[in-house]
């Protein structure tokens, strides 16, 4: 992967997934990185592999939610390096829930998490970013901030509220004639612990849920997603979709515009009478 090298690269909730995938692709592009996350042993487990490569790492517990900390941690890494390129804005968590059950609470937290966590970190390294002369935000959204999902509201608003976000900020980069590039990822499946580690609704069965995700739609390596997110970031991408799903139901989405809503209701419609049928429970309530 070429353009990465002397790179000082930020990446937030790296001790997993595709956060963890991106250090590591970026560290053996030659960028030196800065990682964080809320679980420790997840990060020391990418410091390891990034001290194997022999990138440069600084490594910090850092929650992306927490405003005046991500402030200073900025500044920290800006002290350390001497400069900041990149911020790859990756932290986040899933959620699983209809809109007459979820907690207020939950739904808030997916918020602060996936959406503030963003704008935070944003903002955050946005100065040190023009300063660099060299700048890149990244900020991963989903396809789930392409359509919208029964049982997905809070996460489809904290992604569709980053997809607006990222585009809205490419512009202003753009027009201000500033040296920051800005682009939206938007994931397909991608084999992580994202399901586990996700808050359910009361009464959700969350090890069928998690197990429903990892066979049947989480369908690329968080090592193939990082690669693909990497190679849109060389090439100055707005968006990258990742994942063959990801194009597909991309495509979907601009063909039918607002009527994939209904496709997408009669389908699972079908889909859970089939499953009831195989179950025997059809009819049971
Ligand atoms: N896996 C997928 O299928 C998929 C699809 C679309 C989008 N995404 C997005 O990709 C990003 C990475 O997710 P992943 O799939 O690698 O999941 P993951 O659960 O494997 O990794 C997410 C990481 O974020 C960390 N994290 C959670 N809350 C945090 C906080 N408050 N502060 C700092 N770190 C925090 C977790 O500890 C974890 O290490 C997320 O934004 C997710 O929404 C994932």
């Amino acid at each position: 992967m070429n353009g990465f090298a002397g790179k000082v690269a930020v990446v937030t909730g790296a001790g997993s997934g595709i956060g963890q995938a991106l250090a590591v692709e970026l560290g053996r592009a030659g960028a030196k990185l800065a990682i964080s996350d809320i679980d420790i042993d997840g990060l020391a487990d990418t410091e390891r592999r990034l001290k194997a490569i022999g990138a440069p790492v600084k490594a910090d517990h850092l929650d992306v939610t927490e405003r005046e900390e991500f402030l200073a941690y900025a500044d920290q890494v800006k002290q350390h390096f001497g400069t900041v390129n990149q911020i790859y804005n990756n932290a986040g968590i899933g959620y699983a829930g209809d809109i007459q059950v979820a907690r207020f609470k939950d739904i808030e937290r997916v918020m602060d998490v996936n959406f503030w966590g963003v704008v935070n970190g944003t903002k955050a390294f946005l100065p040190h970013l023009i300063a660099s002369g060299d700048g890149h935000v990244i900020n991963v959204s989903s396809v789930f901030g392409l359509f919208s999902l029964p049982g997905q509201a809070a996460y489809n608003s904290a992604k569709f509220a980053v997809r607006g976000f990222t585009e809205a900020l490419r512009q202003e980069m753009m027009l201000a004639g500033h040296p920051v590039k800005v682009t939206a990822v938007h994931p397909g499946g991608i084999k992580t612990s994202i399901a586990r580690n996700a808050i359910m609704a009361d009464g959700i069965d969350a090890e069928l849920v998690a197990a429903n995700f990892d066979k049947q739609f989480a369908r690329t390596s968080p090592q193939r997603a990082a690669q693909l997110i990497l190679n849109a970031v060389h090439k100055d991408k707005a968006r990258v979709l990742v994942g063959p799903d990801a194009k597909f139901l991309d495509l979907v989405v601009r063909v039918t515009g607002s009527g994939y809503q209904r496709m997408f209701t009669t389908f699972l419609k079908l889909a859970s009478t089939k499953s009831a049928e195989l179950r025997g429970t059809a009819g049971t309530g």
